[in-house]
């Protein structure tokens, strides 16, 4: 067994997809993760010592997960519940208009309503049965390797609380709602499942300019993706899908959409600060699972 999620794979590994069992995996230790006081951006909830407290609370569980292997539900408070009734009921009529097809057939049947905030244990169980991809609760966002590479496991690092009440359409770091709303559909397509899987391996085979390279893809698929789809472009990214505003900007004449070619993405830098300028459009899942392969096995050529 691999002690490490980030253990390096020769680059003469063949880039190829396989299930990961439970009992395969590496142990889930303990990561640094970015404090919210740390954050580049100014956090909603960084001044209010209740937040903060549930924060703690709800890191805790993710701490316990770590050392059990259990994922523990969450009592989500009223007013948690408020915050994700409003958020997604917002972006539920956009995404009927802009969200890729695969996307809205996924999260219904995923069973993620805007009634109420859904549990990783019960995504997890939907995905397992689809991909075999998995979930494995963080308190915040970690270090890019650490995180890409628990992809090559065929597993995403999600957080569960959510974002500050004060501000319900905003968020500077992954919530529950950019998880469930925004990633965790997308994780039941074989295609893209495998996409992921390979950014994983990738990561744990790059040198730090290559695992720059997987950033910026990851950036501008998983996080900002557009798609080809039924003669039009959609989008399939999480950082557009779970935000009103990004998703709106992404459609919008202040966007440049350009069709993905590989050797300008992985060049391409990107901001966290202001919206996208620019965003790339795959013609499907499959193009990019070939083209990451293609990326990887060009490491150590
Ligand atoms: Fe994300």
């Amino acid at each position: 067994m691999q002690t490490d999620p980030a253990s390096p794979i020769e680059p003469a590994f063949e880039v190829k997809s396989f299930e990961v069992k439970q009992e395969e995996l590496p142990p889930f230790e303990d990561m640094p993760f970015e404090d919210i006081e740390e954050l580049p951006l100014e956090h909603p909830g960084a001044k209010d010592p209740e937040y903060r407290k549930r924060r703690d609370e709800i890191a805790s569980l993710a701490k316990k997960f770590r050392e059990t292997g259990e994922i523990t539900d969450m009592d989500y408070t009223e007013e948690e519940q408020e915050v994700w009734r409003f958020v997604a009921s917002e972006l539920e009529e956009l995404h009927q208009e802009k969200a890729s097809p695969f996307y809205l057939k996924a999260k219904k049947n995923l069973g993620i309503s805007n009634d109420r905030i859904p549990q990783l244990t019960e995504m997890n169980k939907r995905l397992g049965e689809t991909t075999g991809f998995r979930l494995a609760p963080i308190e915040g966002l970690v270090d890019t390797r650490a995180f890409l590479s628990w992809l090559s496991w065929r597993t995403m690092l999600s957080t569960q609380y959510i974002r500050h009440h004060s501000r319900p359409g905003y968020t500077p770091e992954p919530d529950i709602v950019h998880e469930a709303i925004g990633h965790i559909p997308m994780f039941t397509n074989p295609a893209f499942a495998d996409f992921s899987q390979f950014i994983g391996h990738g990561a744990r085979m790059a040198n730090d300019e290559q695992l720059e390279g997987l950033g910026r893809i990851y950036w501008y698929t998983i996080e900002y993706g557009l798609v080809e789809a039924e003669g039009d472009i959609k989008a399939y990214g999480a950082g557009l899908l779970s935000s009103f505003k990004e998703l709106k900007h992404a459609f919008s004449d202040e966007v440049e959409r350009r069709p993905f070619v590989l050797e300008e993405v992985i060049e391409k830098e990107y901001t966290y600060s202001h919206m996208q300028p620019v965003l790339y459009i795959v013609p499907s899942y499959d193009f990019l699972k070939g083209e990451i392969r293609r990326y990887i096995e060009s490491f150590g050529k």
